[in-house]
Order: C-alpha cells, then sequence, then structure tokens
C-alpha cells in the first residue's frame, strides 16, 4: 500500500514516534543479553586461563535464561506479532531481487521489510536454534553436579549418551559466541542507530519508519 499524506494523518499524526519495542521486550532483550553473555564469560574464560569459581555463577544464570526464554516464547505466541519474525514468500523475493541487483542483473528493485529484515530473521531463528539446544542440554548437565537443592545423580543416562549432550552443548556456545560478536558489531554500526536507539527507548520516529519500513507489511502506526 501506498504511503500518502492522508492514510498517515488518518492513522494518527498526533504522535511523531512510532513504538517498536514495549517495555518488557526490552527488559527481556537486554536481561537475557546479560545472561547469555555472562554464560559465555563465565564458560571461556576459565578455559583461556582466567582461574575463578565458575560454576556456581554459569549454572544459576543458565537457570535464569531457561525461564526468560519460555517468557519470551509464551509472549511471542500469545502477545506479540508470531509472524513479524517468521520468513515470508516477500522476503525470499526481495534477497533474491537484491542479490540479483548487487551482481548486475536489472530488474524489479527490491521491497521493503516489515518490522524486521531477512538478516535479522535469519539471526533470530539461528540464536533460537542455539540457545534452545544450550538450555536443553544445560539443564540436563545439572544432574551431574551437587547444588544446594539437589544432589548429583549422572547414572540416569549412558556414557555415550552424557557424551552427546557435552558435544552438543559445547559447539553451540561456539557457534553463539560468533553469532553474538557480529550481532553486536552490527548493533553498534552507526548506519543502523534508530534500531539500536529503538532497543533502549522504545520507539523510532514516523520519518524513519517511512523510510526504512513497508507499512502494509508491518502497521505499526495502527496499532
Ligand atoms: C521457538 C522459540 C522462539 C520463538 C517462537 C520466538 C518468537 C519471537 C517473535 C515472534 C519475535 C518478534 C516479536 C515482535 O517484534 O512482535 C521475537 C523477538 C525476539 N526474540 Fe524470539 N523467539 C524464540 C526464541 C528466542 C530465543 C531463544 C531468543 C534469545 C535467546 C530470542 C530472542 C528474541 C529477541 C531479543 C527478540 C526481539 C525483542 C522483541 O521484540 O521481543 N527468541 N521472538
Ligand atoms: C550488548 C550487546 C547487545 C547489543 C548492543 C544488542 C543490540 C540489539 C538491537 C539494537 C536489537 C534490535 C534490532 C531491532 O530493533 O530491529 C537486537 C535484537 C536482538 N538481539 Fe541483541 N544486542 C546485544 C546482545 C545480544 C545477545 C547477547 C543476544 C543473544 C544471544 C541477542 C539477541 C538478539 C536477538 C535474537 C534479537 C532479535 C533479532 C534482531 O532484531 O536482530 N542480543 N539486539
Amino acid at each position: 500500500m501506498a504511503v500518502t499524506q492522508a492514510n498517515i494523518s488518518e492513522a494518527g499524526a498526533a504522535s511523531d514516534r512510532v513504538t517498536r519495542h514495549l517495555l518488557a521486550d526490552r527488559l527481556y532483550h537486554w536481561l537475557m543479553a546479560a545472561c547469555v553473555l555472562t554464560l559465555l564469560a563465565t564458560a571461556f574464560l576459565p578455559i583461556i586461563g582466567v582461574k575463578f569459581e565458575w560454576l556456581g555463577l554459569h549454572w544459576m544464570t543458565g537457570v535464569a535464561l531457561s525461564a526468560l526464554v519460555l517468557i519470551h516464547i509464551v509472549r511471542a505466541v500469545i502477545w506479540q506479532d508470531f509472524w513479524a519474525m517468521m520468513i515470508d514468500r516477500a522476503d525470499l523475493r526481495n534477497a533474491w531481487r537484491r542479490f540479483a541487483q548487487t551482481f548486475g542483473r536489472k530488474g524489479a528493485a527490491p521491497g521493503k521489510p516489515g518490522k524486521y529484515n531477512v538478516l535479522q530473521k535469519l539471526y533470530h531463528a539461528g540464536i533460537a536454534v542455539l540457545v534452545l539446544s544450550i538450555i536443553a542440554t544445560g539443564l540436563l548437565m545439572l544432574l551431574k553436579i551437587d547444588t544446594p537443592l539437589w544432589r548429583r545423580n549422572p547414572y540416569v543416562l549412558a556414557d555415550y549418551q552424557w557424551g552427546w549432550i557435552y558435544v552438543v552443548h559445547g559447539f553451540a556456545a561456539m557457534g553463539l559466541i560468533t553469532m553474538v560478536m557480529i550481532h553486536i558489531y552490527f548493533a553498534l554500526r552507526p548506519d543502523e542507530w534508530r534500531l539500536t536507539r529503538s532497543m533502549f527507548r522504545g520507539w523510532m520516529t514516523r520519518r524513519e519508519f517511512e523510510e526504512h519500513h513497508d507499512r502494509a507489511r508491518w502497521a505499526a502506526d495502527e496499532r
């Protein structure tokens, strides 16, 4: 749908701000990020020679991350726009057009994204697979340690099963550290600054919204 002056003012030109992330979602992002960074630090610092009592902080942060992610999934499915983060046909078409354009082929120009572009959606899908694998294996690994709440009982699984659990946990952790580095790099680049700002303040300006998003795919100003 074309954005005309008329339908912008109909949709309420009263505010110059378009809400992008509610407070609950911003809190989730930053608490989740703090947990993931703590988990990566407590996992990898001892390996590169910084010795400290890492295990207590590691498993407790892991349990906190599991609770946060569970709440996020319930919110995303019930209250948020579930399809905003799913790759659809328009994303694939735009990705193909951009690819063709990059290699000098003539044709239709790629359209604008909805709330998230295809690379953000791919990143989210990748993180979801890695973090859910890490959580599932990590919660099982709690059976290997004594805590104030329970005593260790590693005999519920066979050795080769534990082997696989450690392989998945470790590989997912290595994938995660790479993905998080790329994510933070892009978040700190000034050309996408409006997105970073929106993860702190919750909104973007109406002009940024119109310039970078397809209103037919993300009708944020009608909510
Ligand atoms: C199967 C599991 C998951 C589902 C179904 C899911 C779904 C979604 C959806 C639909 C959104 C977009 C909401 C919107 O903007 O309207 C979203 C955003 C987001 N997701 Fe997930 N997600 C899952 C797992 C994860 C995991 C494991 C993480 C990280 C550890 C994660 C981190 C985020 C973040 C940071 C956002 C942006 C903040 C927000 O607007 O909520 N998600 N997710
Ligand atoms: C301190 C470091 C971090 C910064 C500066 C940062 C910044 C951001 C920003 C600005 C967005 C929103 C983009 C938008 O509104 O479209 C975002 C989204 C998201 N963040 Fe982070 N983040 C950080 C750490 C993390 C960590 C550690 C994870 C998880 C492992 C993570 C996972 C996500 C996910 C899954 C999304 C939603 C997908 C996307 O929009 O790309 N973030 N982050």
